[in-house]
C-alpha cells in the first residue's frame, strides 16, 4: 500500500474521546488486536453508534444478521449516497470517478452485466490452463530453504499477471497496476491532504495509460478482455471518460489486494494451525473448501460502507436518513452464532466456510468471486502436486487500514513435507 513518509498536514484529527469500540483505528488491523472489540460489538451492540472516530460519526453493523439485513435492502442502504468506504469524498481532493460497486439500481445493474460475462463459469474453465501454467512458473522459480518475502514474490506476482491479462495489459508494465490499485485503495490517505493530491496524480496517470489502450482498441474486433468488452456492450460504449477510468479502477482494485491478501493468508493462516495444514497436506480433495475458509478468515475487505436514504430501524437502532453504516464483514465472518466458537480458528473442513460473507451479499455480491477463487485453489493444488509447504519465519508487517486487511510483508521459507 501507499505510504510515503510525507509530514502530515492534515485537518481529520484524532478524536478528543477515545472510543475503544471504535473499530476504524488502523492500529487495531496493524496490530492484529481487533478481534476483541468486534467481540464485544457482537454481544453488546450488533448495531452501535460511534461518535468520535476519525472518520466522523458511524454506526457500525458488526453482526451476520445485520449486515444481510442492510445488504438485502439496497434502496435504503445506498451504495451511491456516500461511496462504499469508511471515508468521505472531499471534492478538494479527489475527482469523482464514478463506478459500479458505487452505484445504485437501475444504473448499477446494467453496467454489472457488462462485465459479468468475463466471470461465468465457461470463462473460468477457459482460464484455468492458463492459471495453472502461470502458478506453476511462480511457484518453479522459488528457492527453497531460503528465506523470502511471500507476498511480493507470490501473492502480488500471480494477482498482477491475472490482472494484466484481463485487460490484455502490456507486460512488462504490469506492476503499474499494482502500484495504481495500493493507492486507490488507501483508505487512511483522507486523513493526510497532501498523500491525498499525489494519489490523485497517480489516477490520472492511470487514466491516462487506459485512455492510450482504449484508444487503440476502439473500431477493431472484439477481444475476450475488459477493456474491448467495455468498448462493444451497450451500457458501457456511452460512459464519459471518468466513468471508464472509475470502472477500471474498481476491477483493478477490486481484482488486486483483495486475491493478493488471500493468498498472503493461505501461507500464514495454515503455517498458524499446522494440525489443519496437515489435513488438508493428507487430503488435497479438502482444498475448494480450504480456500473458503481461508476466504472467510482473512476477510481481505474489512467493511464496505452503505448511507440511510431514509429514517429507518435497524436491529432495535434508530438510524436517520444520511447516516453512514459500516458493516464489518471481518467481524460478521467471526459471528459465533453462525460459525461457533473457534471462529477465530482455520478448520480446512469448515462445513459452513461457504456461507462467508467476504466477498459481501445481494446485489453488489463480489463479480469476481469465481475468478478469485480459481486463482486461490490453483495456487494450493500447485503447491500440493509439489508437496510444497511454506514454514513462516518471522512475523508478518500488516497493513495498517480499516479497509483493506492484509499483508505487506511475510518472510518465509519453502520445504517438502
Ligand atoms: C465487489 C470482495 C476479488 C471485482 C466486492 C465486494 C466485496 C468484494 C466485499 C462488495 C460487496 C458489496 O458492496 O456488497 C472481494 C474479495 C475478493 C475479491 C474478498 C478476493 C478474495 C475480486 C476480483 C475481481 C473483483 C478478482 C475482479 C477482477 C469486484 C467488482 C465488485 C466487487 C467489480 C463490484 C460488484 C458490484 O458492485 O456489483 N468484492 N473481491 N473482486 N468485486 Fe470483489
Amino acid at each position: 500500500m501507499a505510504t510515503a513518509a510525507v509530514e502530515t498536514t492534515t485537518r481529520f484529527s484524532k478524536p478528543a474521546v477515545l472510543d475503544p469500540l471504535d473499530v476504524s483505528r488502523p492500529e487495531i488491523y496493524r496490530d492484529d488486536t481487533w478481534h476483541e472489540p468486534f467481540r464485544r460489538l457482537r454481544a453488546e451492540a450488533p448495531v452501535y453508534r460511534c461518535e468520535h472516530s476519525e472518520f466522523g460519526p458511524y454506526w457500525s453493523v458488526s453482526t451476520y444478521k445485520g449486515i444481510v439485513e442492510v445488504e438485502s435492502l439496497p434502496d435504503l442502504y445506498s451504495s451511491e449516497a456516500g461511496g462504499i468506504t469508511i471515508a468521505d469524498f472531499l471534492p478538494e481532493t479527489d475527482v469523482k470517478m464514478p463506478m459500479f460497486i458505487a452505484m445504485d439500481r437501475p444504473k448499477h445493474t446494467g453496467q454489472r452485466r457488462t462485465v459479468a460475462p468475463a466471470f461465468t463459469p465457461s470463462e473460468m474453465a477457459r482460464m484455468t490452463d492458463d492459471i495453472r501454467r502461470r502458478t506453476s512458473e511462480v511457484l518453479d522459480a522459488l528457492p527453497w530453504n531460503e528465506e523470502f518475502d511471500w507476498v511480493d514474490t507470490v501473492s502480488i506476482e500471480l494477482t498482477t499477471q491475472m490482472l494484466a491479462i484481463l485487460f490484455d495489459f502490456p507486460w512488462e508494465d504490469r506492476r503499474k497496476l499494482t502500484f495504481w490499485s495500493d493507492w486507490a485503495g488507501d483508505i487512511e490517505l483522507v486523513k493526510n491532504e497532501e498523500l491525498r493530491l499525489q494519489r490523485l496524480q497517480h489516477m490520472y496517470e492511470c487514466g491516462a495509460y487506459f485512455k492510450n489502450l482504449w484508444d487503440q482498441k476502439i473500431g477493431k474486433e472484439p477481444t475476450p478482455d475488459l477493456i474491448s468488452m467495455m468498448i462493444h456492450s451497450d451500457a458501457m460504449a456511452e460512459m464519459d471518460h471518468m466513468e471508464f477510468i472509475g470502472n477500471l479502477i474498481l476491477l483493478i482494485v477490486g481484482g488486486n489486494d483483495t486475491t493478493r491478501n488471500s493468498m498472503s493468508a493461505l501461507a500464514y493462516g495454515l503455517d498458524l494451525f499446522p494440525d489443519e495444514r496437515a489435513k488438508l497436506e493428507a487430503d488435497p480433495g479438502l482444498i475448494h473448501n480450504a480456500v473458503q475458509e481461508i476466504v472467510r478468515w482473512q476477510t481481505p475487505l474489512a467493511h464496505m460502507r452503505r448511507t440511510a436514504t431514509a429514517d429507518t430501524e435497524l436491529m432495535g437502532q434508530q438510524i436517520r436518513e444520511g447516516d453512514k453504516l459500516a458493516m464489518w464483514y471481518i467481524s460478521a465472518n467471526r459471528d459465533e452464532s453462525v460459525f461457533g466458537e473457534d471462529a477465530d480458528r482455520i478448520v480446512v473442513d469448515r462445513p459452513n466456510a461457504r456461507r462467508n460473507l467476504a466477498f459481501g451479499h445481494g446485489i453488489h455480491r463480489c463479480v469476481g468471486a469465481r475468478l478469485a477463487e480459481l486463482q486461490i485453489a490453483v495456487l494450493l493444488e500447485e503447491m500440493a502436486r509439489r508437496r510444497m509447504r511454506v514454514n513462516v519465519v518471522g512475523e508478518p508487517t500488516r497493513v495498517s487500514a480499516c479497509f483493506v486487511h492484509g499483508y505487506r510483508k511475510l518472510p518465509v521459507t519453502i520445504g517438502k513435507y
